[in-house]
C-alpha cells in the first residue's frame, strides 16, 4: 500500500486551526482521520480548523466528545468527530456505532485513535501532533492509501 508522509510545524492555536481548514478543504467523502497525541497537544484545535474546512461556520459546536464520544457536524459532507479518550477498545467503539460512521460516506475525524485502532480501516491518514514549546507543535501527516498521498502532495 502507498505510503506518503510529511511533517508541518506551527506556532500557535491559529496556525493549526489554519492548516486543519486547508486539510479539510481538500478531504473527500469516506476519509478517516485518526488524531494522535498527547492531552493538549492540539488535536481538537486542529478537528476545529478541519471542520471549517469542510464548510461548516460555527466553530464553537466543535469540542472534544469526550462523554458524548461523538458528535456530527453538517458541513459539505458529514463530519462524525469521534473522542476515544475513555475507551478501553475497540469493542466499546463498535458498540457506539461506528463502523456506520467510520465506512460510510462522511467524514471520520477520531481523536485518540490509538485507543481504537481495530476500528479503522485499512487507508486513513494518521496525524500526530507533538508539542515542542508551548505555543509550537509538529503535526506529522502519514497517508495510507492512494487518495491520501494526492492530500498530502496537494498540501502547502
Ligand atoms: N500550535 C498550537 N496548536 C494547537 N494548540 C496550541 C498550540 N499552541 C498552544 N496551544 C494550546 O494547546 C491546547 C490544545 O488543546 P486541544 O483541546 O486542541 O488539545 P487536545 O489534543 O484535543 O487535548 P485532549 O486530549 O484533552 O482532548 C489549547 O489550549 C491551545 O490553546
Ligand atoms: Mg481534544
Amino acid at each position: 500500500m502507498k505510503e506518503s508522509k510529511r511533517t508541518f510545524k506551527t506556532d500557535g492555536v491559529d496556525e493549526t486551526i489554519k492548516f486543519g481548514e486547508r486539510l479539510g478543504m481538500l478531504l473527500l467523502p469516506g476519509a478517516v482521520l485518526a488524531l494522535i497525541g498527547e492531552l493538549g497537544a492540539g488535536k481538537t484545535a486542529l478537528a476545529k480548523g478541519i471542520v471549517r474546512g469542510l464548510g461548516v461556520t460555527d466553530m464553537r459546536a466543535v469540542k472534544s466528545p469526550t462523554f458524548a464520544l461523538v458528535h456530527k457536524y453538517e458541513g459539505r459532507i458529514p463530519i462524525y468527530h469521534f473522542d476515544a479518550y475513555r475507551l478501553k477498545g475497540s469493542e466499546e467503539m463498535l458498540h457506539i456505532g461506528s463502523d456506520e460512521m467510520i465506512y460510510g460516506n462522511g467524514v471520520a475525524l477520531v481523536e485518540w485513535a490509538d485507543n481504537v485502532s481495530g476500528c479503522l480501516p485499512q487507508e486513513y491518514l494518521k496525524i500526530t501532533l507533538t508539542a515542542v514549546s508551548e505555543n509550537e507543535r509538529n503535526i506529522e501527516i502519514c497517508g495510507y492509501g492512494n487518495r491520501y498521498d494526492e492530500i498530502i502532495n496537494n498540501l502547502s
